[in-house]
């Protein structure tokens, strides 16, 4: 057992001259949902990669269930990866090709996972996000709300502790945007998975436990809603 399921202390990121994270610590406690909410340009899409494990700081240290990373090899960080993170991005990055339960069945086909299991498992996530009559149809086929749902199932595949999720309504209308970030506060209540979501969206942020936000680098402000929510 791990106490918490993000620990970053002190992060530092600079691209050339551009200091992008100053100093950043964030801890994310099991089962609990918290946003990351700030301008465009200050940050939070840079410390969510190094979150995710998919980039390196320059200065400080992270550990992803108790895991230390740094210094893991590729291939242990990749392992990692698919172990304990589940990632979803503003644009759904789906596989055109490929149907809603094949995409959603991928990231388990990948680690070797029996076809006929992977695709018992998808068919179960398809029935928990309500696409059971998606099953067959390919990303084009289906509205935003539904394919960003289908990479919901996707990054939930492997049974992730953790699931990291960059501005996911980003590209949504305000209704299938709400819709999305209910999803979100229900599969981290019902399956006790940590969430950190990085938006601009103030109202939605506010579904979180906790709320920081980003200011040039560092992380300015920290609204803690558990007394507000129970
Ligand atoms: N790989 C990169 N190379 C150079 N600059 C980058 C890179 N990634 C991000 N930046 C810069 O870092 C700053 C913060 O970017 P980002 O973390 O994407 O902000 P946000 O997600 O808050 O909009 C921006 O000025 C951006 O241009
Ligand atoms: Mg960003």
């Amino acid at each position: 057992m791990y106490e918490w399921a993000i620990s970053a202390n002190d992060i530092y990121r600079r691209f050339g001259s551009l200091e992008v994270l100053k100093g950043v610590s964030i801890k994310v406690a099991k089962g609990k949902m918290v946003a990351i909410v700030g301008k465009s340009g200050s940050g939070k899409s840079t410390l969510l990669h190094i979150l995710g494990t998919l980039d390196s700081p320059d200065g400080g240290d992270v550990a992803i269930c108790g895991i230390p990373v740094n210094g893991l090899s590729p291939k242990k960080l990749a392992a990692l990866r698919s172990q304990y993170l589940g990632f979803v991005f503003q644009f759904h990055h789906l596989l055109p090709e490929f149907t809603a339960l094949e995409n959603i069945a991928m990231p388990a086909l990948i680690t070797g996972m029996k076809k006929k299991d992977a695709f018992k498992r998808a068919h179960e996530l398809l029935g928990y996000l309500s696409l059971e009559n998606r099953s067959t149809h390919k990303p084009n086929q289906l509205s935003g709300g539904e394919q960003q749902r289908v990479a919901i199932g996707r990054a939930l595949m492997n049974e992730p502790d953790i699931i990291l999720a960059d501005e996911p309504s980003g590209n949504l209308d305000t209704e299938t945007s709400i819709q999305v970030h209910n999803l979100l506060r229900k599969i981290t209540t019902d399956m006790g998975k940590s969430l950190v979501i990085v938006t601009h969206n103030a109202d939605l942020a506010a579904l979180s436990d906790t709320i920081y936000e980003m200011k040039d680098g560092v992380l300015v402000a920290e609204k803690n809603q558990s007394v507000i929510s129970g």
